[in-house]
């Protein structure tokens, strides 16, 4: 019996998993790194420090860097990262949000968000949907970052229900893991074949209903 939902945030609620990208890239371009799309992919999910260390080791510039560079480096992505999200407005939720937020809402269903994200509340505040969230699990006093269970265990825990009592949705493929080790039920929002652990894919937040998923769930699928 399914009585939570788990959100991820940055390309679930919002196209912010572009921002990240387009922030990144221009630290990239600027550290002479290179930038492909399966860079962009492996980083979505990631905490900054470690989405910083994954672009300097595609260039192979993981030395080539002290701490406190690094640290510049980061602080200026962000700085960049925090401009672009001050664009957002409530009309950048996307498709199909929205309505679902509500009919989980209706239906009695908690609701927790599960981000990396350090700017979650400013994101959320921006689209007008805080109050939606009582309930965000603040990325600094994780351990592990996602591809581990332990920000979806206790966003969970947040919302006093078992892990298998939630859904769990993400657009990146280290998250689903998570939600997987956590033992949710994975919702991937995205391509099917990188998204392929996902216990059910739609291909965007459009798809994302309840009797979308209900019926995935009696297809057998799940
Ligand atoms: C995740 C994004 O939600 O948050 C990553 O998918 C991002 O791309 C991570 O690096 C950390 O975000 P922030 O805002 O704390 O730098
Ligand atoms: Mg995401």
């Amino acid at each position: 019996q399914l009585k939570g939902a788990v959100f991820d945030l940055d390309g679930v609620i919002t196209d912010t998993a572009r921002f990240h990208s387009q922030a990144w890239k221009q630290i990239a371009d600027k550290v002479g790194d290179g930038w492909d799309e399966e860079l962009a992919d492996a980083l979505k999910g990631i905490d900054r420090m470690a989405s910083l260390d994954l672009i300097l080791k595609h260039g192979g510039k993981q030395h080539d860097f002290t701490p406190a560079e690094k640290t510049a480096l980061a602080t200026e992505k962000n700085t960049r990262y925090l401009q672009l999200v001050d664009t957002l407005t409530p009309a950048d939720i996307l498709p199909g949000i929205q309505d679902f937020l509500d009919a989980l809402r209706a239906g009695g269903y908690k609701l927790a968000l599960a981000s990396a994200s350090k700017n979650a509340p400013r994101v959320l505040k921006n689209l007008g949907l805080t109050d939606y969230f009582p309930h965000i699990v603040d990325p600094a006093t994780l351990t592990h970052g996602k591809p581990d269970p332990e920000i979806f265990v206790k966003a969970a825990e947040s919302i006093d229900l078992a892990p298998e009592a939630c859904i769990g949705i993400e657009d990146a493929a280290a998250g689903v893991q998570g939600i997987n080790a956590a033992g949710e039920l994975s919702i991937g929002i995205g391509d099917a074949e990188e998204l392929h652990e996902a216990c059910i894919v739609f291909p965007s937040t459009a798809e994302l209903t309840l009797p979308n998923i209900k019926a995935a769930m009696e297809k057998g699928d799940v």
